[in-house]
């Protein structure tokens, strides 16, 4: 039920992913909503996507965030929603770097929206996935991280069916910091049209299919890259023949590649000893409370 005691039968579900992390979280929470009885619409969010209609009674929201916020195909989707009044709606944020400020900024502006058009927002939370800019997360946390996934999404789906609200408030310097990094989205168009192509690639035109913000167009059988780059990524990342290097901002990009499926169906038999040793450091503290459960979510 949700917190007027409505049971919950139908969730509409809207997410936006770049390289798989916020997908992954959004697969797990329609497994657990399906397990307890509950009907998902889900749709993954692009540029320039509308709202379909629908008859859920909760929506949920979730994304990658970038900058301390949301990417901007989730407030294209969400200023062109309906007027509604009083349905319940969650926030989801994902982060590689977990609830710390100024991260804990991220859904301010989304949840601002949501109650604009007349949702009440009764849950937000952040879940953590391995990073997928400048520091990667070490190997032995990054499999922790997707192994405590599921107790997370159950623990969430768990208190909006049972109408536990959970609301944070961040304080001003967070939102500061969280409406600087606003201007990460020109940086993006700017990043987007300087990425290089290198001879391995072979025109099979994986990019220009898979691109969030139909960013990239095959000419000659080579990707073009314009101006509504959404600096997610995913064409860096999973270019199936390695062809794609950034031009520009180049630190943004992990060395090493970026595949969750590194990382999948491992155990990583990482105790609190370890994630206290391995997570050091304030860059890292948000990832320690969210693995310790000291996250006060
Ligand atoms: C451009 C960009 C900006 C990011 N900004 C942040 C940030 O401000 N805070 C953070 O903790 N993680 C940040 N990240 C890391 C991602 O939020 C994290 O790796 C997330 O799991 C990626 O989700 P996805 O795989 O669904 O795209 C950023 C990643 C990118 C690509």
């Amino acid at each position: 039920m949700d917190s007027k005691g409505k049971a919950i039968k139908q969730v509409k579900m809207v997410y936006f992913s770049g390289t798989g992390g916020t997908a992954k979280a959004a697969d797990c929470f329609e497994k657990v909503f399906e397990a307890h009885g509950v009907a998902v619409a889900k749709c993954q969010l692009r540029r320039g996507q509308r709202p379909s209609e629908g008859k859920e009674d909760l929506l949920v929201v979730l994304y990658a965030v970038h900058a301390c916020n949301a990417p901007e195909p989730v407030y294209e989707w969400i200023s062109s929603l309906q007027k509604v009044k009083g349905m319940p709606a969650a926030v989801i944020s994902v982060s590689g770097g977990g609830e710390i400020p100024p991260n804990t900024a991220c859904r301010v502006s989304c949840i601002r929206m949501l109650e604009k058009k007349g949702y009440e927002v009764v849950y937000e939370r952040m879940l953590v996935m391995p990073s997928n800019w400048i520091v990667p997360t070490v190997e032995p946390l990054a499999v922790r991280l997707l192994e405590v996934l599921p107790v997370k999404v159950e623990q969430a789906v768990g208190a909006l069916l049972t109408g536990k609200r959970h609301r944070t408030k961040p304080v001003w310097i967070d939102r500061v910091f969280s409406w600087i990094g606003e201007l990460e989205k020109s940086g993006g168009r700017m990043f987007g049209r300087k990425i290089k192509v290198n001879e391995a690639c072979n025109g099979c035109g994986w990019c220009e299919r898979s691109c969030p913000g139909g960013n990239i167009r095959l000419k000659d059988d080579r990707p073009v890259f314009g101006g509504e780059c959404l600096l997610c990524l995913k064409c860096i990342y999973g270019c199936p023949n390695k062809a794609l290097a950034p031009g520009t901002a180049k630190f943004i990009v992990v060395k090493s590649g970026y595949d969750l499926r590194d990382f999948e169906g491992r155990t990583s038999g990482v105790g609190p000893a370890e994630v206290e040793s391995l997570a050091k450091g304030y860059l890292w503290k948000g990832v320690k409370d969210y693995l310790l459960d000291n996250d006060t979510q």
